[in-house]
């Protein structure tokens, strides 16, 4: 078991990683102090294989569990299933101290984290991530959220769980494809932050495909440290936590434009291709580290273009983004594997150019 601690003033708390972690929620919650009742949030899917591993360990602990389940997809995500939980928690007498449990992957962990930050001013939240993408990225950082109407994690805030429980063994019933998702993540954080967990998915990309134990609870628990490493510098997103949106200039736009069917992992592959060649063509990037990138994008699984979309769409919706940065384009660009930079001055034809080799 790997534990990494996340310090940020009166929110701390720790991320613990390894196979097992489910059977061992209870103990874990009463160390934490908590009694009674406790209530599991998570999606019928996945309560179905994972679901009875949480609980039993939570009623051997004492605990009076309920769970609620939310139908699997994205476009529950939402006010209205919000609404629906904010009334079973009501029924099942649901107070201040009763623990809200996220067991699911991002979707479930946005939704039940959104719900724990505002059922009664705000419950414990307690991470269980079940999708890599969960495991590496969005159980630890504190941003929950959920959709209306076309609009993305529109509605939301910042609220930190009181722990986060990475079970890697629930990456063996993980569709391969969600599995390649959540690793469009993991090369981001090497590629920004971290050129030895960058070489060391040059190595192992055949032994994760097979999900080599050792390598997984590595590699999970680098991944999450760095993102933990960097929300400890900058909560609120308001800086150095921008160079997490590598890849997601042009990704974010990619997924836009395809209406959401592009894969969010896709979509970031195919826009860490664009900001490599772009921090190579402005002779920042050495070429032989494009290529490398490249390389393990592919050995992955993950696309480094997709043809078909239109240059000028994808252009639009960078430009409809910018609002977000002062009416800049904000891209990060790379030095180095391991070594990132914000950047709001890229010339916008380079961009064009770019994307007309990816597209
Ligand atoms: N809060 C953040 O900081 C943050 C960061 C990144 C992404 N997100 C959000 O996360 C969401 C995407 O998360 P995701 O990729 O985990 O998608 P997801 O939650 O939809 O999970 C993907 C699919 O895998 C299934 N699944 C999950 N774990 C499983 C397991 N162990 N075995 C079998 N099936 C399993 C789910 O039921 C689902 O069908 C998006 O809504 C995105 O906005 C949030
Ligand atoms: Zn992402």
């Amino acid at each position: 078991v790997k534990i990494v601690k996340v310090n940020l003033g009166k929110n701390c708390y720790e991320i613990k990683i390894g196979p097992g972690m489910l059977k061992r929620a209870g103990e874990e919650l009463f160390k934490l102090g908590f009694r009674g009742q406790a209530v599991i949030i998570s999606n019928p899917s996945i309560y179905s294989l994972w679901g009875e591993k949480a609980s039993v360990s939570l009623k051997s602990a004492g605990f009076t569990v309920s769970a609620i389940e939310v139908p699997d997809g994205e476009e529950y995500k939402s006010l209205e299933q919000a609404g629906k939980l904010y009334e079973k928690m009501s029924q099942l007498q649901a107070e201040r101290r009763t623990p809200v449990l996220a067991l699911g992957g991002g979707v479930i962990g946005d939704l039940a984290g959104f719900v724990a930050a505002t059922y009664m001013r705000g419950v414990p939240f307690i991470q269980l991530p079940t999708s890599l993408l969960a495991q590496v990225d969005s159980s630890a950082g504190g941003k929950v959220a959920v959709n209306h109407g076309k609009l993305k994690n529109i509605i939301g805030s910042f609220y930190q769980p009181g722990l986060v429980l990475a079970d890697t063994e629930t990456m063996k019933t993980l569709p391969s494809h969600e599995f390649i998702n959540g690793m469009a993540e993991v090369i981001k954080y090497g590629v920004i932050l971290d050129r030895d967990l960058f070489q060391k998915l040059e190595k192992g990309t055949t032994q994760l495909k097979t999900l080599d134990e050792t390598l997984l609870e590595e590699i999970v628990s680098r991944s999450i440290g760095l993102k933990a490493g960097i929300v400890e510098k900058d909560e609120r997103d308001t800086g150095m936590r921008n160079i997490l949106n590598y890849g997601h200039t042009v990704g974010h736009a990619i997924e836009t434009v395809s209406d959401l069917k592009i894969k969010h992992g896709n979509a970031v592959a195919v826009g860490m291709v664009a900001a490599g060649r772009i921090s190579e063509k402005m002779g920042l990037l050495p070429h032989q580290e494009t290529v490398r990138i490249e390389s393990l994008i592919l050995n992955t699984g993950l696309p480094v273009n997709i043809p078909g979309l239109e240059v000028s769409k994808i252009l639009d919706a960078m430009e409809h983004d910018k609002k977000k940065y002062n009416g800049k384009v904000r891209f990060i660009l790379l030095k180095t594997i391991g070594d990132a930079l914000i950047s709001d001055d890229v010339n916008m034809d380079l961009v064009e150019q770019t994307l007309r080799e990816l597209l």
